[in-house]
This record gives C-alpha cells, sequence and structure tokens, in this order.
C-alpha cells in the first residue's frame, strides 16, 4: 500500500524520481470531473460543422472557386480580339495573409539546451519517469477536456513555490508535440512572472495590453515551437491584474481562442490562497489544474482551494508535484 498526501484521492497514480525534476506525481481524477450541464458545438467536427472546420473548408475550396472554368478553353477560340485577354481571376485577387497562427513570430528554442536559470523541462529526457509523467497527465487531460468540449485550463496552486509554472510549461510542452494540435500557454502570474524565465525566451511581452485588447496575438505571442503559442511578461505589473476581472480580458480571450484555433489554452495563474486573482479570472476558464507541493502543502490548504472553486469551476485533478519515492506506483 502506498502512502498518500492526505486530502488525496487512493487511486491515483503517481510517478518516480526523474533524473531533472524531483519527483512529480499526477493526483486527482483528471477523468473524474461532474458533469456540467449540456455542452453545445462539441461533435461538430462528427455531426456537423463547426467554426474552424468551415474556415478549412472555405480556404480548401477557394482556389478551386477561383480558378478558371474547364469551359475557358473556348474563350481561346478569338484571339483576333483586340483587347487585352482579361487577367486570370486568381491575378486580380488580393494576396491572402496567413491565418494569425502562422504570423505568431517563431523564436529559437531548445529545450536540451543548458541555461541555468531555466526551469527543468522534462522534454530534455523524453524516457525519464517525469517526462512520462507530464505524457501521462497530457493525455488524461486531453481525454477529459475532449469529453466535455472544454479548451480553458487553469493552472495553479495553494502557495507560491509549489511549481505551477514548472508544471504549466512542462504539461504545454507535452500537449504540443500532439501532431496537428495547437496550444496556448500564458503566462498570467503578473504579482511574480516566471514563464520567461522557464523556458529561457527573452520577452518584452506585456499581457495587460494584449487583455485591454490594444495588441492581437500575433503581435504579442511567440512560438517556440510551430505548435505553442506563448504569451509572456516582462516584469511584474501589480496593478495589471485588475485586468482579469474586466470586460476587455473576457473579449480578448474570446478572440485569440477564435483566431488562433487553439485545441487548449494553459493559463499560469498566482496562487489561490495568497491573491484573489485566480478568483477573479475563474469564469474565463473551463476547469482548474491544482499543483500540490508533495513537500509541503497540507490536506488544510487543499480543502481551502476546493472551497474557494466550489460552484465557480471544475477541479481537474490536483498534482502532486515533488512527490515521494512511496507514491509512485512503479515502486
Ligand atoms: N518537480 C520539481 N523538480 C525540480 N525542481 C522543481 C520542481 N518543481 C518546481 N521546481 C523548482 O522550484 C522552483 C519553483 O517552481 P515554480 O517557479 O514552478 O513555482 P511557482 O508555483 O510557479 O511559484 P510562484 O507561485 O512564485 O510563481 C523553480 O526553481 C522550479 O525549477
Ligand atoms: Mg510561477
Amino acid at each position: 500500500m502506498q502512502a498518500r498526501r492526505p486530502g488525496l484521492a487512493a487511486d491515483q497514480p503517481a510517478i518516480a524520481e526523474g533524473r531533472v525534476v524531483k519527483h512529480f506525481a499526477i493526483s486527482g481524477a483528471c477523468g473524474a470531473i461532474p458533469a456540467r450541464g449540456p455542452l453545445t458545438g462539441l461533435e461538430d467536427d462528427e455531426d456537423g460543422m463547426s467554426e474552424q472546420s468551415f474556415k478549412r473548408f472555405r480556404r480548401r475550396r477557394a482556389p478551386a472557386a477561383a480558378a478558371p472554368s474547364a469551359d475557358g478553353g473556348t474563350v481561346a477560340a478569338e484571339p483576333q480580339q483586340k483587347t487585352a485577354p482579361a487577367a486570370p481571376p486568381q491575378a486580380q485577387l488580393p494576396a491572402r495573409l496567413p491565418e494569425p497562427w502562422d504570423r505568431i513570430r517563431q523564436v529559437p528554442f531548445d529545450t536540451g539546451a543548458e541555461q541555468a536559470e531555466r526551469l527543468p523541462l522534462v522534454s530534455r529526457f523524453r524516457t525519464s519517469p517525469a517526462a512520462k509523467s507530464f505524457d501521462l497527465l497530457r493525455t488524461r487531460l486531453l481525454h477529459s477536456l475532449k469529453a466535455r468540449g472544454w479548451n480553458r485550463v487553469a493552472v495553479t496552486a495553494p502557495a507560491a513555490g509549489c511549481g505551477t509554472t514548472f508544471s504549466a510549461v512542462n504539461l504545454a510542452l507535452s500537449l504540443a508535440r500532439v501532431p496537428g494540435s495547437r496550444t496556448i500557454l500564458m503566462d498570467l502570474n503578473f504579482r511574480c512572472p516566471g514563464m520567461a524565465r522557464a523556458l529561457g525566451i527573452e520577452t518584452q511581452g506585456d499581457l495587460s495590453a494584449f487583455l485591454s485588447g490594444s495588441t492581437r496575438i500575433e503581435d504579442q505571442f511567440v512560438r517556440p515551437l510551430p505548435s505553442l503559442a506563448v504569451g509572456l511578461n516582462r516584469s511584474a505589473d501589480q496593478d495589471a491584474a485588475e485586468l482579469l476581472h474586466s470586460g476587455s480580458c473576457a473579449e480578448a480571450l474570446d478572440a485569440m481562442m477564435l483566431r488562433s484555433g487553439a485545441d487548449t489554452a494553459l493559463f499560469d495563474l498566482p496562487p489561490v490562497l495568497e491573491h484573489d486573482d485566480t478568483a477573479a479570472f475563474l469564469p474565463q476558464v473551463d476547469a482548474v489544474l491544482l499543483i500540490s507541493d508533495g513537500t509541503r502543502t497540507t490536506a488544510a490548504q487543499l480543502a481551502a482551494c476546493e472551497k474557494m472553486l466550489a460552484g465557480h469551476t471544475e477541479l481537474l485533478g490536483v498534482v502532486l508535484n515533488r512527490a515521494r519515492d512511496t507514491d509512485s506506483p512503479l515502486n
């Protein structure tokens, strides 16, 4: 029988120690979430056509509609016409811009590079238990999200330093490896932004401008991987946290999801029990992933978080970071 943290379910899988990270375990069944009422538009791809599917369909159809018809050959039977022949229809069309996702600037990124400042990125050791645990978390998360048609997940913790940024970044990297997927990761911890450092990316990012609606995703975000767009903040901004309450924030995020065509968005948020930012942001997400620190998070803290979240959002699961050896089923 494995030892378990107080307050954590007994059937939760755990993952043993990795080379780079300390123990990391998934706790709280991502799949055991109460249904949240009827969901619309979930089965579009199977039963109907979603907006994104429609756009893709329209793009595929566009060249065919613009191309000269097969009957056009009969027009060539009048070579003596004095007027210049009409240009092909395609030449008259304005050049089409790439879609917003493709316009997000790509930046150099190497998970294997040695950078003292950077958080441990488990992708560097794909076969390590820690990397496997993030892949397992990703798969369970995707199953849960897909089943409910959700795509926005807040990542937070009871207290600072539990590993929220560490978990959000590594989970996003794992999500971004799913072929054909698009993942968004945003640093919404205005109190203590840490994602740029975690990824080892220099940034002049200002997410308060983005959330107030004055910049667009393609101007504000960068792509360390073709399938991963990150919104970074260069410095702390205590006032900007007020934006998380605002209507412009809701509109900016809706536009971001629509225009990017992202499958999943992860938001790195400040600790639940230390600031009200996360509570203010809950209306913008479908669910919350709570990171607990196996070395110091208490059952009372987890209970306080659950109480705070209850009635506002769904708790997707509790991730046990820095888990003990005994928390691993591999032992
Ligand atoms: N499983 C782990 N193994 C090794 N190092 C870890 C692990 N989890 C977190 N850390 C390290 O602990 C430190 C704090 O982690 P992180 O920045 O993710 O915490 P946080 O919850 O985001 O803190 P804050 O709330 O202040 O933003 C970082 O240096 C990170 O590299
Ligand atoms: Mg952090």
